[in-house]
């Protein structure tokens, strides 16, 4: 038997840990699968990925900076998907690509059940307006925090952000407010860095004083990429986390999306810290 084909497409993805992750599962769960890197052009995510599905794939995550894109390649989405208007996995159906969006279940998984902390009441700061801060807000206002602001370098994209997820807030009674990066409160409980600064070499891009002593400060990148971000939070008093908890439990969510089940978490995040460390 020939294994069914998966992949990570994005740019970069030379350094994901995404195949580590599948393989894990595939062997936990005794799924015949075999997970890719797919680097795609930045002008050539759609033909990049068609090529894959025409020459046999399965399905794909997608990650920075093509998750809005994929969005737009899918023909039915999820309602989770739908309202962040970004993709982080497709499933390559007979009938057409069913796009969904795993990061923001796989983020309040690891805050709240790997970590430990209950958003509830809690007042959260999310920086960024891209497709990774799209893809976890709705989770996010789903956990009823007392409020959320999503501040962005550019800050109309904030504003566009934070319209967009309006009604859902209302509903659940939760403040949801935009701003840029130099005016968005202090003393936050938690923070959330969704942006892809450190990518760009940047350094953090707001002040220590959006840190309430003790807040738990989360940047959903890992490895290298995180190590100025948890130095920072830690040098300023906050409890510090990187992405790699919300990245095994976002590909978890995936794997069952493509395979119908949902494979144990906890092993594969030890053996994944590990493998890093
Ligand atoms: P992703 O899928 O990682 O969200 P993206 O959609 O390209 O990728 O979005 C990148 C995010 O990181 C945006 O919020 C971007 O801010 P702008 O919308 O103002 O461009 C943010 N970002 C990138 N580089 C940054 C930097 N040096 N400082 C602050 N924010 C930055």
């Amino acid at each position: 038997m020939t294994p069914d084909i998966y992949a990570v497409a994005g740019n970069p993805v030379a350094h994901s840990q995404s195949p580590f992750i599948h393989a894990q599962f595939a062997r936990q769960t005794g799924q015949l699968i075999s997970y890719e890197r797919l680097q795609c052009p930045i002008d050539g995510f759609s033909a990049t990925v068609q090529a894959f599905a025409a020459a046999g794939g399965r399905g794909c995550n997608v990650t920075v900076p093509f998750k809005f894109e994929a969005c737009r390649l899918a023909r039915t989405l999820s309602p989770r998907a739908a309202l962040a208007a970004a993709v982080n996995t497709l499933r390559f159906d007979q009938d057409g690509w069913f796009g969904d969006n795993t990061d923001g279940a796989g983020l309040v998984r690891d805050i709240e059940g790997n970590a430990g902390i209950p958003l509830a009441g809690q007042r959260i700061l999310l920086l960024g307006a891209g497709g990774a801060a799209a893809g976890v807000l709705g989770s996010l206002i789903g956990t009823d925090p007392a409020a959320i602001t999503v501040a962005n370098r550019n800050p109309d994209k904030a504003r566009a952000l934070v319209e967009s997820h309006q009604e859902l807030a209302k509903a659940r009674r939760v403040q949801l407010l935009a701003c840029g990066l130099t005016d968005c409160g202090r003393s936050y409980d938690i923070l959330v860095n969704g942006t892809s600064a450190s990518l760009a070499g940047a350094g953090v891009p707001v002040s220590a004083e959006v840190l309430k002593p003790g807040a738990l400060a989360l940047d959903m990148m890992y490895g290298p990429l995180a190590a100025n971000f948890l130095a920072w939070a830690r040098s300023n008093g906050a409890q510090a986390r990187d992405g790699l908890g919300m990245l095994v439990e976002q590909a978890a969510e995936a794997f069952e999306v493509w395979r119908g089940l949902r494979p144990d978490t906890k092993p594969v995040l030890a053996a994944l810290i590990e493998r890093l460390a």
